[in-house]
């Protein structure tokens, strides 16, 4: 049926056309939370090179947990939004000291690590973990008001519940690493915010915007 075809079409699309990049190399969930925290802002291409330099000079949650700042804020030069770096190390020596360096593989507990909002949470539990999470950002929300037609207001903040909801609906449980990322590539390469190239998409058959011939007016958004 629609859902299980749809999960299918987006997994297989991404594990054919993923783009190789450094983070995508790994499962540990230290080194996925700082490939996250650092693609909050700041482009892939930009991202690559310090998150690179990152992990080599701080390997391990210990290893950030002990650097001075100064050696945080210089591996972070560059990158801006510097309390991003300050509540990164914050969170990290939470899970040093509260649960011996591992990241904790559950919503309730990684929630209330210091810089890890609802967004982070679903990416590191989804994609280190493979749980069923939902990693909803602005990417994924482009993608999904298309495919599902929903017309909510982007810039609202209860809106984000609805397609956390609706992403919780439609994960593939077999691949929930796979599906996040899947529509995270397919918002970045694909389904673009303008001129989304639809005839290269993976799901454009599932995809009501896609059928109603109008793509680029969604997702709604009113200020900002
Ligand atoms: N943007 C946010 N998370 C990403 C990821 N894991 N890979 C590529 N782009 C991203």
């Amino acid at each position: 049926q629609y859902k299980k075809q749809f999960q299918q079409a987006l997994v297989q699309w991404f594990i054919r056309e993923k783009r190789d990049l450094p983070w995508r190399h790994t499962h540990d969930p230290y080194k996925i939370w700082v490939s996250e925290v650092m693609l909050q802002q700041t482009r892939v291409d930009t991202v690559i090179p310090y998150y690179n330099r990152f992990i080599e000079e701080f390997p391990t949650p210990e290893d950030l947990a002990q650097a001075p700042e100064e050696k945080l804020l210089k591996q972070w030069e560059g990158l801006g939004y510097y309390s991003r770096a300050r509540n990164l190390q914050a969170g990290v020596r939470e899970v040093v000291e509260k649960y011996s360096s591992t990241v904790p593989d559950n919503r309730p507990e990684i929630i209330k690590l210091k810089g890890v909002g609802p967004y982070t949470a679903g990416a590191i539990l989804s994609i280190a973990y493979n749980k069923a999470e939902h990693a909803v950002d602005g990417n994924v929300m482009r993608v999904l008001s298309r495919v599902l037609l929903i017309k909510e207001d982007i810039a609202l903040p209860k809106t984000k519940k609805i397609f956390e909801q609706a992403v919780m609906e439609l994960i593939d449980p077999a691949y929930p690493s796979e599906f996040n990322q899947g529509l995270m590539e397919l918002g970045a390469l694909i389904c673009t915010p303008t001129s989304p190239k639809c005839l290269l998409c993976p799901v454009r058959e599932f995809c009501t915007a896609f059928q109603e011939g109008r793509p680029e007016e969604l997702p709604i958004k009113t200020k900002k």
